[in-house]
């Protein structure tokens, strides 16, 4: 039922305070301020790879997932799309772990890829939403996402769930490797346990967001830009917009910008730049005014340390609280989430169900 809410991708992004607290509450133990996994056969420790699978928007969580896990546990990971990885001849040896992302859980290609990895003798391990699919029965270890029913096709509260299990999982590695002190712990355990007040935060920008999109559904393309695990992001927002709003919209790396991209840049192109303030803002900025110089319309998403910064010229910017930098995938999921409702509403497509687009994917 989608109660007082117009449509279920709008429930479903508003849900998220909720099903993030709901899903972290079975990876986090407050009282001994450590991160915990469901039991599991194997010693994360002997772990010397993980490949991480998936398709589309849960494609993006294993990219976040690269840059946490390589941080905190210092083990190397490659993450593909489920329809190159399955044909590519893969490197899989028996002390890899391969992780397997899914919000249906039956998505074509990423369970013959989990089927393939299984054969190879890795050991296998799932984010999942349904726990009665076929690739939650089949993972080695099965680590539920508690999103509830996503019914949007365009998947929302389904992705921010899956990095907070993303986050639980890496950290878990990182301790299971020694490269995690107890106070190192605590203070992830801590961000995380931010998380939902943050979202409820970023959620109060709707109007203003909603205020916003009648000016980006002019637009016939959209460049996003993020760094670092903001960069994902960056692609997020590009496949939510076109999806439902079918205006053209691509995803780079903010330094990217100019070997390319910056071709296009023009008064006609609006420009999302993801930047929370911290070690990465300087660079993106920069990257920004850039554009700004060749008439970019930007809109900025980032808090006001962030934006005090950045300095004039802007579209429009949208505040975000200050947040710790791992956490700020899931928080700014939020506005690049409402953007894009907002502008497929004010093109008045079908936001529930796109053209051309399944909620499960179960045919390659
Ligand atoms: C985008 C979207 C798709 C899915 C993809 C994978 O909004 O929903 O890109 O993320 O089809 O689906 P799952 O996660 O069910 O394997």
């Amino acid at each position: 039922e989608k109660g007082n809410y117009r449509h279920f991708m709008l429930k479903e992004i508003y849900e998220q305070p909720i099903v993030v607290a709901q899903t972290l509450q079975s990876y986090l133990r407050p009282l001994e301020e450590q991160v915990a996994l469901p039991d599991m056969e194997f010693d994360l420790s002997t772990v010397k790879r993980v490949t991480i699978v998936a398709c589309g928007t849960s494609s993006y969580v294993g990219m976040v997932g690269k840059y946490w896990i390589e941080q905190l546990a210092r083990v190397s990971v490659e993450v593909d799309v489920a329809s190159e990885y399955r044909y590519r001849d893969p490197v899989i040896e028996d002390d890899h772990l391969a992780l397997f992302i899914s919000q249906s859980g039956e998505t074509a290609d990423t369970l013959a890829a989990l089927r393939h990895c299984k054969d190879a003798g890795a050991t296998t391990a799932g984010i999942i939403n349904v726990p009665t699919s076929t690739m939650a029965r089949e993972a080695d270890l099965l680590m539920p996402t508690h999103a509830g029913p996503e019914i949007g096709v365009a998947s929302t509260k389904a992705f921010t769930c899956q990095l907070a299990v993303m986050a639980a999982f890496a950290t878990n590695l990182a301790r299971a490797k020694g490269r995690l002190t107890p106070e190192a712990e605590k203070d992830i355990v801590h961000h995380l346990s931010e998380v939902p007040a943050a979202m409820q935060q970023a959620l109060e920008h709707d109007e203003e967001i909603e205020a916003m999109a009648g000016t980006i559904a002019k637009a016939r393309d959209v460049l996003y830009l993020g760094r670092g695990p903001d960069y994902p992001l960056a692609l997020e927002g590009a496949l939510k917009l076109k999806e439902i709003s079918y205006i053209h919209a691509e995803g780079y790396a903010s330094g990217e910008m100019k070997h390319g991209p910056i071709a296009l840049i023009d008064e006609n192109v609006p420009l999302i730049v993801i930047a929370p303030s911290g070690p990465l803002f300087e660079k993106t900025v920069s990257n920004m005014h850039e554009a700004q110089a060749r008439g970019a319309l930007v809109v900025l998403i980032s808090d006001a340390e962030g934006l005090k910064e950045a300095g004039d010229g802007l579209l429009a910017t949208i505040e975000m609280p200050k947040v710790h930098p791992l956490i700020a995938p899931l928080v700014y999921a939020i506005p690049v989430q409402l953007l894009a409702y907002h502008v497929a509403v004010a093109k008045g497509t079908d936001v529930d169900q796109p053209r051309n687009l399944a909620k499960s994917v179960t045919v390659e």
